[in-house]
Formats: C-alpha cells, structure tokens, sequence
C-alpha cells in the first residue's frame, strides 16, 4: 500500500490545501457544526507521559441542543486506538457512532476532553486522517478517474502523476473498465469502493470509516470486506470502522469497541483470529462465536 506522502510546502500549495480541508467538511458530514479550515499546531507531548501514537480519545463528551434540550451523543468516552490497529466501534443506531468518527476526522469538536493522533491534539481536518462518511460524496459531474484524483489535484500534484496513481488505485479496486464513467453509471458497490480509492488516493495514514457497506446487499458487503482486507493487510495503517452489524465487526477487527447509548463505552474485545482471513470460514472458528455471544449480550444489555 501506499507509503506516506511527500510533503509539500510553500504559500501556494498551502491555499490548495485550504481549499481541500473546506470542500472535505461541506460534502461530507452531516452533523459538523464548526468548519475548521487548518489544523493548529499542537504539543507532542502526552499529558500522561505516555509516547505519542495511534489515536487516543480522553474522557470525551459530545452533546447537542435541541428544543432547548441538552443531550449527550458521546459522555465520558476514553479510548486508546493503537497505531496499525484495525478496530471497529459497534452500536445501534444512534449511540453516537458518527458524532465520535466526526470529531476523530476534525470536522467537530468535543465539548470537553481531548481527542488526539500521534500525540498532536486533533483541531481541524488533516491530511493523514482519511473519512469515509456514510454517504456517498462522490462528484456527480466528475468521472471515476477525476474524482479519485481529486485530493491530488486540489494538493497542486501534476496531472501525468495524478493520473499514474489514480488508474493503479482504479486496478486495485477493481474499477478498470469503468475510469470515464460518472457516478450514476455505477453501481452502489462500485461507487463505494470508488470512495475507498479515493480516499486512498490522499495517502492517509489513518482510515475512518463510517458504515461503508451499510447500504449493500449480504454478498456484495462480503466481496467488499473482502477487499478492504485485501487492501489493509501489511499497510501498517490504523483503520477506524464503524458498523451495526455485529459479524461485520468481528470479520474484519482485531478489536471491536461496543458503545451503548448515550456513547458510552460498554465492551471492549479483543478479536483473536487469524490473519489473513478467509470469510467464509472464519464465522467457524471457536473465538469467532465466544466473542459473538459477548458481544450480543453486550448490545442487549444495553437496551434493556
Ligand atoms: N447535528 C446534530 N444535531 C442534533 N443532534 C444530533 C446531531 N448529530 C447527531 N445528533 C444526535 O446524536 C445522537 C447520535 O447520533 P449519531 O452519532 O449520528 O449516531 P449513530 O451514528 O450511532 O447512528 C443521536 O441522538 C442524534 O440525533
Ligand atoms: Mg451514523
């Protein structure tokens, strides 16, 4: 997969990447109520002495008015997401799963607590954080090709070497007859892993996912875990993926972290199944259906 980019400096570039950040936060939340255009400058240091890695979550909350009533989306949330890890947060609908990626991402802030990635506070949308939203936030007039190019061309990247990186993404997300067709030529699956090129095409070191493959049918849904293992494995990338299906979550995790409502934290296990996994036969393994049953009970508990 893909190394971390280059970086680019000088005022012109600097605009372009302004520009990027605020495209990012309009096409793609639905509940960001701040548009951060940069991310500030933030101290390494770790307020527990602890070294700067993976994404660390400390004692979050995330509320909302509405009708002139305060509720809480996420309370009290601490999480430590190692560097590398691929960990899925499970919950039913409405537990706060899109309010904590939000804030993850930098396109909203906690109302207390500190979010942070390699141990700089998370105050805007980066580069290295990449966010697939639950919808689709493909460009309608634009081809597959120019909307996987998109984050290159908004970083000033030359277009021979944006259209070099785009069609190897094309091939390994398996789009190849399909580089000139527009979004509504495609179908859902295939638009979805349009959106996973595209944000691969940023280079992030980190992938957010919200819900990716909610909207397709079982067998398509597996054909894409499939391949966003495929894509994963060796990266060395963190991978945050959000779901409210409980085989979903424990197919692709090496963890799987169940919130409850109000975004509070109610299981954390540890998935200890082998890798490279095979589909098929891993809803077999004794580990697969132990963790299963924790995890039902988990989500149970909490709606009672
Ligand atoms: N922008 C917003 N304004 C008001 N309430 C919101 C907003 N975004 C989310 N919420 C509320 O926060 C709670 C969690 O929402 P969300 O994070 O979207 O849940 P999930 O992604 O787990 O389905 C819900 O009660 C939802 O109504
Ligand atoms: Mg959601």
């Amino acid at each position: 997969m893909a190394t971390r980019p280059t970086a680019h400096g000088g005022p012109i570039r600097r605009m372009t990447r302004i520009r990027y950040y605020r495209i990012v936060v309009t096409v793609s939340t639905k509940s960001s109520s701040t548009d951060h255009a940069v991310a500030a400058p933030a101290p390494a240091a770790d307020s527990a002495g602890r070294p700067p890695d993976g994404i660390r979550i400390e004692g979050v909350a995330r509320s909302f008015v509405k009708d002139g009533r305060r509720r809480y989306a996420i309370r009290d949330l601490d999480l430590d997401i190692e560097s590398g890890s691929f960990v899925v947060v499970l919950g039913r609908s409405g537990c706060g799963k899109s309010t904590l990626l939000n804030m993850i991402a930098g396109l909203s802030r906690p109302d207390h607590g500190r979010i942070s990635y390699r141990g700089e506070e998370i105050a805007g949308p980066r580069t290295d954080l990449g966010y697939l939203t639950q919808h689709d936030t493909l460009m309608p007039w634009r081809t597959l090709r120019r909307n996987i190019e998109l984050p290159l061309e908004l970083r000033g990247v030359p277009a021979a070497q944006r259209r070099r990186r785009a069609t190897e993404l094309i091939a390994r997300v398996r789009l190849d007859d399909f580089e000139e067709h527009y979004p509504r030529e495609l179908s859902g699956g295939m638009r979805r892993r349009a959106g996973l090129a595209r944000m691969l095409c940023a280079e992030p070191e980190a992938l957010l996912m919200d819900e990716p493959f909610g909207a397709l049918d079982a067998q398509l849904r597996q054909e894409l875990q499939a391949d966003l293992l495929r894509l994963w494995h060796g990266s060395g990338k963190t991978v945050v993926f959000v779901t409210h299906d409980l085989d979903e979550a424990l197919c692709l995790g090496d963890r799987v972290v169940v919130l409850g409502r109000g975004g509070r934290l109610v299981l954390d296990e540890p998935v200890r199944l082998p890798r490279p996994r095979d589909l098929d036969r891993v809803r077999l393994e004794p580990a697969f259906v132990a963790s299963h049953q924790r995890l039902t009970a988990a989500l149970r508990s909490d709606a009672s």
